[in-house]
């Protein structure tokens, strides 16, 4: 498959936010772009059920800076390199270094913290980090523990959180991995973060987190909890079919999430998926 042909844009935008006739959005906006669980191989060839990732990653990049520009930041939310190697981690960067925009990591439970670290640089963001895109605040948080699938954020984190919202006061969005309410899938469910009721709470006593925003369930979710949005996000690679009391593979193809902080407080946020994707997970699969 040849190279994407990906936009290069300045990365500083953040002051100069995007206009619209469109009423409710005339406040004007930015627009992240969120893409998660890519999977990716040290192999170029590698593939996930059947899913070359590294193929699918680049189309659903490729699409999002077609579609969605012009867009201030990529954030990444975890599960990025499958087989946690080097290779994995490189291609990454350097795919994502030729969109010419900031990017922002955090990993998922099919990740090493070291590599990241080692290899992301400053775009690597464990345990909490903060990043500012216009008035708003983008709040990073690691969920995963070491050799567990589930996630969990603990007290220390959720202090570290409730402190740094209490001291600004800014239009904030949450991104973390895995999901922190059920998704209505049994077998996925298991695999949550065990204490994301208590994120809500700290998210209830700060009522400018407009929402929490994941990975992990490779599956389009949405749900309100009271004003806030929690927002799930398709895979760049293999679906997991919604509401399924065990492991299912989803035909749907991969895509990603745009997401416009509007300068009123106002979040829109919109899945765009592949169209005509030629592979697909093998729907056979039990498991990954
Ligand atoms: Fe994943």
């Amino acid at each position: 498959m040849p190279a994407p042909n990906i936009l290069r844009t300045s990365a500083n935008r953040a002051s100069q936010p995007a206009r619209s006739t469109d009423p409710d959005e005339s406040s004007g906006w930015h627009t992240l772009l969120q893409l998660t669980d890519p999977h990716l191989f040290a192999d170029p060839q590698g593939q996930l059920l059947d899913v070359t990732t590294r193929r699918s990653f680049e189309a659903v990049l490729e699409l999002a800076l077609e579609r969605s520009l012009p867009a201030e930041a990529l954030v990444l939310t975890g599960d990025l390199v499958h087989d946690e190697s080097p290779e994995g981690y490189r291609a990454l960067r350097r795919l994502l270094d030729r969109t010419g925009l900031p990017y922002y990591c955090i990993p998922g439970n099919h990740d090493s913290h070291r590599l990241m670290k080692d290899l992301l640089g400053p775009a690597a963001l464990a345990p909490i980090a903060v990043r500012t895109v216009g008035d708003w605040n983008l709040v990073f948080l690691d969920s995963t523990e070491p050799g567990r699938e589930s996630g969990r954020l603990g007290q220390t984190r959720l202090v570290s959180l409730g402190e740094l919202l209490a001291a600004d006061s800014a239009p904030a969005v949450v991104f973390l991995h895995q999901h922190p309410i059920p998704v209505q899938s049994a077998w996925m469910d298991a695999l949550g973060v065990e204490d994301g009721e208590d994120l809500l709470l700290v998210c209830d006593r700060h009522p400018q987190v407009k929402a929490v925003v994941c990975g992990h369930i490779h599956q389009e979710f949405a749900e309100r909890h009271g004003a806030l949005q929690i927002l799930g996000t398709p895979s760049t690679c293999v679906q997991f079919k919604p509401r399924c009391a065990d492991f299912a593979i989803d035909t749907r193809p991969p895509g990603y999430r745009e997401i416009k902080l509007l300068e009123n407080g106002r979040i829109h946020s919109q899945v765009i998926r592949l169209s005509g994707y030629p592979e697909r997970a093998s729907a056979a699969a039990a498991g990954y």
